[in-house]
């Protein structure tokens, strides 16, 4: 299976010419890589400007409303639905980041909307999930079996062949490369989500379900995420806005 690295641009950069510059950077070494799916997640406002044309780079967004207009009448101001981002040549979408959970109250209930709205558009949906801390009575493993059940509540079985999970403990984001979760806990982490999983999505699925790592991976961290952590992939944040540094996380992951 091939690897998945999507990069978080999250609210970055400040124009669209080094969103472009970016892009192009990022392209030129994907274009190679064979091993791996690329996707670039940008500020909405920069996804119509990428030209995908014959490139192996896959778009993606940050988030997508739980309404599609298509199916409805759209009267929310301010949001993107599922399907205006599908015509717009996004593949996929992120969807439960913390930083949206914590800054704009989402709730495993609208993560829950969201994630149904956007399966339901042929979107591939990363769902987000990660604990704030670690304590020593794993409390910690109960709030992200609650995130994943709750998250993934009343979805259909047939959709969830385009559902990846991104394991992103909250307190390592954003962080330096030597202060990521390690590998070996990753490991446990997907193989404890991976239990948690298998009554909601089915035995098959979920073997063959990706559980990407985010959380400050970085070249230099990569290669143990992938040989030790076993994760199929990353979601990558700040390093994503260096293409040097996000074209090395490609090489690593298409050799690993
Ligand atoms: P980071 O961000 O790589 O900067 O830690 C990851 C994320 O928030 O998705």
């Amino acid at each position: 299976m091939k690897k998945l690295v999507v990069a978080n641009w999250k609210m970055n950069p400040q124009t669209i010419e080094e969103a472009n510059n970016i892009f192009s950077g990022i392209k030129r070494t994907a274009q190679k890589i064979t091993g791996v799916e690329t996707v670039i997640c940008p500020p909405f406002l920069y996804i119509s400007a990428f030209k995908l044309k014959d490139s192996l780079v896959k778009l993606g967004a940050q988030d997508a409303f739980w309404v599609n207009p298509l199916a409805g009448k759209g009267p929310y101001t301010g949001e993107i639905s599922p399907d205006m981002l599908k015509m717009a040549g996004v593949k996929y979408v992120i969807i439960g980041h913390s930083e949206r959970r914590e800054n704009f109250g989402e709730t495993n209930e609208m993560v829950n909307k969201k994630v149904k709205a956007a399966l339901e558009s042929g979107l591939k949906v990363i769902l987000c999930v990660g604990e704030k801390e670690r304590d020593h009575e794993h409390a910690y493993l109960r709030f992200i079996k609650t995130e994943l059940e709750e998250g993934l509540r009343g979805i259909k079985k047939t959709n969830f062949k385009n559902l990846v999970i991104a394991y992103e403990p909250i307190w390592a984001i954003g962080k330096k490369g030597a202060e990521a979760d390690s590998p070996e806990s990753v490991l446990q982490m997907s193989i404890y989500i991976r239990r948690v999983l298998q009554p909601i999505v089915g035995k098959e699925l979920t073997h063959d379900l990706p559980i990407i790592y985010g959380g400050s991976a970085e070249p230099v961290n990569a290669e143990a995420f992938l040989k030790e952590g076993k994760v199929q992939g990353f979601l990558v944040g700040h390093a994503s806005l260096k293409p040097e540094q996000f074209n090395e996380i490609l090489k690593i992951a298409n050799e690993s």
